[in-house]
């Protein structure tokens, strides 16, 4: 599947990604700068914040209470938008999502 991120700049970064990596991983590998992932996907950190474009959000699924916790200790500005992105799970429902790293 396809996963675009859009850098804080404007400048997009578009990457394969196989289905069942998180979103954090994929951001990781491609040297998204913003996304650190610094406790490996255990959802202690937030620093995976990311916003998700959209009718894109609807598709990752709520939001555990946890997560929604953890997001008020991120960095950037949180919005409805804000998902932790070691929560999104690559799958072919989510092809072609787009990710706004926030500033
Ligand atoms: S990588 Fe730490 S909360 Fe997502």
């Amino acid at each position: 599947m396809k996963v675009t991120w859009v850098l804080p700049g404007g400048e997009e970064v578009v990457a394969d990604v196989k289905d069942g990596m998180n979103m954090m991983e994929a951001a990781v590998a491609n040297n998204i700068a913003g996304i650190q992932g610094e406790c490996g996907g255990s959802l202690s950190c937030a620093t995976c914040h990311v916003h998700v474009s959209g009718d894109w959000l609807a598709k990752t699924g709520e939001k555990s209470d946890f997560e929604e916790a953890m997001l008020d200790m991120a960095d950037g500005d949180v919005t409805d938008a804000s998902r932790l992105s070691c929560q999104i799970t690559a799958s072919g429902d989510l092809d072609g999502i787009r990710l706004v790293v926030p500033i």
